[in-house]
């Protein structure tokens, strides 16, 4: 991508009701518009982050078994009606009438669509598991969206539902799900703990949040010191096999959000110097509800034992779109963003310093040209600037590279490479800066 082509409509200043540093991070990189409160125009930029989150999303939810789908925005209210949510739900939903007065609502998540998708088709335990997952906008009419994209009312959510014929094959799903999201959060340079949470009516042990620590978090957690520390499990691991030690190697560690927060079990079970308390972002949820929607929408399968019964439900979520506040939060200095390189929207800046000088464009057309060959999805800025407003506006768009091509380096065969994340640069031939990056 050519800059002096491109739209990204960088800001010098945040506007005053950007609250906390990625809100106005993203706002002055010109990722995001708002369009209404808690309603945001992606621009190109942050489409970039937002795609590269959610391919990720999606190729440790494939690893782990699960297949997707794509399901609408709107949804009948009639679904929803039969599992009894309809009325529940309260004003968090945005409920619409089409032309022929029916009730509809734009989906703030998608229980009731999936399991009449699964009661049309599925009858058999001989088909089980299932896992189905979406990768969709939802609406939720939050009393107060703020923060950005981190409490939108519009925001991209993967939600993935499993089914299973019992309580254990279903805990199974789960322990999936709780590895594939440490994996997820791993890969996209983040550090996530997941928490106990308050599984809601149903009971039991089963629902856990996923947090990742930053002071502007609106969850407190409490945690065992060993559980942050502790890494992601890998991809190799055998997702058909028993999972159940490496998640209970991380669930029997302490750790809850406010709701769940046990002070006296705390201190009997975490020694002091282990004791973390800090605020954090809730990335993922999952949950083991049972028969709760299966049972009033009977969806029902055939056993081994020949006799009908309402699937083991689960659902687990990830939001997409906080995801690429969180990791902002997560990720930043006094000059603007650093991308993890995993969801940098370029991989590198070559910046010519004088654009219109045959040899320095002639160097820098060749290193975009040779970086592009080698998938780095390099961003030229060919743009007519000063260097410092060059060098400003890549620093804060948080760009993982940057190469730099000037007159006084092209005269003597050499260009320069500077590290977002360091900062550290090295005066190098054109060909060892390519090694460098591509490395
Ligand atoms: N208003 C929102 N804006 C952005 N992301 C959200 C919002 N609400 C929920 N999410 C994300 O979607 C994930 C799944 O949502 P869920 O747990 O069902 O919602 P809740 O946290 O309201 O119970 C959350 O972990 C969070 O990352
Ligand atoms: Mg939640």
């Amino acid at each position: 991508m050519r800059l002096s082509r491109y739209f990204m409509p960088t800001l010098r200043e945040a506007p005053a009701d950007a609250q906390i540093v990625s809100h106005k991070l993203m706002l002055r990189a010109g990722m995001i518009r708002q369009e209404a409160a808690g309603i945001y125009a992606w621009l190109p930029l942050g489409l970039r982050v937002l795609k590269k989150i959610e391919q990720v999303v999606r190729e440790e939810m494939d690893r782990a078994g699960a297949i997707e789908v794509l399901l609408p925005t709107l949804q009948l209210a009639d679904l929803w009606r039969e599992s009894g949510r309809y009325d529940d739900y309260g004003d968090e939903m945005l409920r619409i009438k089409d032309r022929h007065h029916r009730d509809l609502l734009y989906g703030p998540t998608a229980e009731e669509v999936i399991t009449d998708i699964f009661r049309a088709y599925i009858k058999s335990y001989k088909d089980l598991p299932k896992n189905l997952y979406n990768i969709q906008w939802k609406f939720r009419d939050e009393r107060r969206p703020r923060f950005g994209v981190m409490r939108g009312r519009e925001f991209l959510m993967k939600d993935a539902y499993s089914f299973d014929v019992d309580e254990a094959a279903a805990r199974r799903s789960y322990n999936r799900m709780f590895l594939a999201y440490l994996n997820i959060y791993a890969r996209l340079g983040l550090k996530a703990i997941p928490v106990k949470a308050d599984p809601g009516p149903i009971g039991g042990e089963l629902s856990h949040e996923f947090i990742i620590l930053a002071d502007t978090g609106e969850s407190e957690v409490f945690a065992h010191g060993d559980l942050v520390e502790m890494g992601a499990p890998g991809q190799d691991i055998d997702w058909d096999g028993d999972l159940e030690p490496l998640v209970a190697q991380r669930s029997c560690l302490y750790a809850a959000s406010d709701e769940m927060h046990d002070p006296s079990r705390f201190e009997a079970e975490v020694p002091p110097e282990k004791r973390m308390t800090a605020r954090g972002i809730e990335v993922g949820h999952i949950f083991y509800f049972g028969e709760k929607y299966s049972k009033p929408m009977k969806a029902m399968v055939t056993g081994p034992d020949g006799k009908d019964a309402p699937i083991h439900g689960g659902s687990y979520g990830v939001g997409v779109s906080r995801l690429v506040g969180g990791i902002i939060e997560a990720s930043h200095d006094d000059a603007g963003i650093i991308w993890p390189d995993a969801v940098a929207p370029f991989g590198v800046a070559v910046v010519n310093l004088r654009p219109g000088s045959t040899d320095v464009d002639a160097v820098a057309e060749q290193a975009y040209k040779a970086l592009g060959e080698l998938g780095k999805e390099p961003l030229l800025d060919d743009r007519d600037e000063r260097p410092g407003a060059k060098f400003a506006s890549l620093d804060l768009v948080g760009i993982p590279w940057q190469l730099i091509v000037g007159p006084k380096g092209v005269a003597e065969g050499m260009v320069e490479i500077k590290r977002r994340a360091t900062g550290e640069r090295q005066t190098l031939s054109l060909e060892a800066a390519l090694k460098v990056i591509a490395a």
